[in-house]
């Protein structure tokens, strides 16, 4: 027996493998059920008492040097074929992955923006961090309006120009007052931040598309037309809409603006309060003092801006009762909008 474990542990240290099957030929010839190693373990029965202590020893270490054998050679093959080559079934079938859905709010947003491009809108874009002018200062914000506040403004530096996240999309309407070649139209996607507590109806992040007209002769029944339009297309043909009086310090006159509700189409319902209708923006015709400010003859062009959170239309548009949802990203919930794309 001595012999036949000495003969067995040269054998091993001379092993090789070339693939993972070799591995596991080596494996089975050693300690499968009928390997060498095993059958020495069913002779040791019938040792001798008094050698049992001897043979035990050196057969615990056979078994030890053959499995620590099989793994080494195990680990070499994996690491040398990379791609377990050998062990490469090409009939296998592919493993199944599931498609991803797009998340509601760009759903909501391509879609607003598909609409306004065929109204003949301009998509702009701008910083997220931006300064006090583009955001309050040129949009006539007086220098102890309320929004500057710590409250509701994240500021990024302080001091004479501080850097603050833009809580509204208006700061994009800015730079392209100052930029763009008249008459401007165009709307402005984007994320915006305010500081505020997060709940089932507010959030410190939302989404926006703000929109801007400016031209020769633009009129309040120009804006009228334009929001009407986008409802009919947003939210169904037989929507209408409302406007009520209201006040913005970059507009005048200013307007809210409600959308009959699409559930019980203005009887009243849960939804929208028994109101029969839904506030969707705002909006008006844009102060001269803010066409001036950012270097438009007020006496020569006038026009229009709107503002809308997208969170709102999606969940207006889907009945999504807490806000929440949008930025948890639970899987259940985005699967919903599966159907939607
Ligand atoms: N900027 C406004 C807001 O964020 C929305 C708005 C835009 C209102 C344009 C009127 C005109 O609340």
């Amino acid at each position: 027996m001595k012999e036949q474990i000495e003969e067995l542990l040269e054998e091993i240290k001379d092993l090789k493998a070339e693939t993972i099957q070799d591995v596991e030929n080596i494996r089975i010839r050693l300690l499968g059920k009928k390997g060498s190693v095993t059958r020495l373990f069913a002779d040791f029965r019938e040792i001798l008492p008094e050698q049992k202590k001897e043979f035990g020893k050196m057969l615990n270490h056979l078994k030890t040097e053959a499995a620590e054998k099989i793994e080494e050679l195990r680990s070499s093959v994996e690491e040398h074929s990379g791609d377990d080559k050998g062990n490469l079934d090409l009939t296998r079938p592919g493993d199944e992955f599931e498609l991803g859905t797009r998340h509601p709010i760009s759903i909501t947003r391509e879609e607003i923006i598909s609409i306004f491009t065929r109204f003949g809108y301009g998509v702009a874009e701008g910083p997220e961090i931006e300064d006090d002018w583009h955001v309050f200062g040129a949009l006539n914000f007086p220098p102890e309006h309320p929004a500057r506040d710590m409250q509701d403004t994240f500021f990024i530096s302080q001091g004479e120009d501080p850097l603050l996240l833009r809580t509204h999309t208006s700061s994009v309407q800015i730079r392209a007052m100052e930029k763009m070649k008249l008459p401007i139209r165009i709307i402005c996607p984007g994320r915006v931040f305010r500081n505020e507590a997060i709940s089932a109806r507010a959030h410190c992040i939302f989404h926006q598309v703000e929109g801007l007209y400016i031209d020769k002769n633009v009129t309040f029944a120009d804006l009228k037309q334009a929001l009407a339009s986008f409802a009919k297309e947003m939210f169904g043909d037989d929507t209408r809409i409302r406007m009520r009086p209201s006040y913005f310090p970059f507009t005048e006159p200013s307007a809210e603006v409600d959308v009959s509700c699409n559930l019980c189409h203005g009887k009243g319902c849960n939804v929208c309060k028994g109101t029969g209708w839904l506030e969707i923006l705002g909006c008006g015709m844009v102060d001269p003092n803010v066409l001036e400010a950012s270097g438009i003859d007020p006496k020569e062009y006038s026009g229009f801006a709107f503002g809308m959170g997208i969170e709102r239309i999606a969940m207006l548009k889907w009945q999504v009762n807490d806000l929440r949802h949008y930025f948890e990203n639970d899987v259940r919930f985005l699967r919903e909008f599966e159907k939607v794309i």
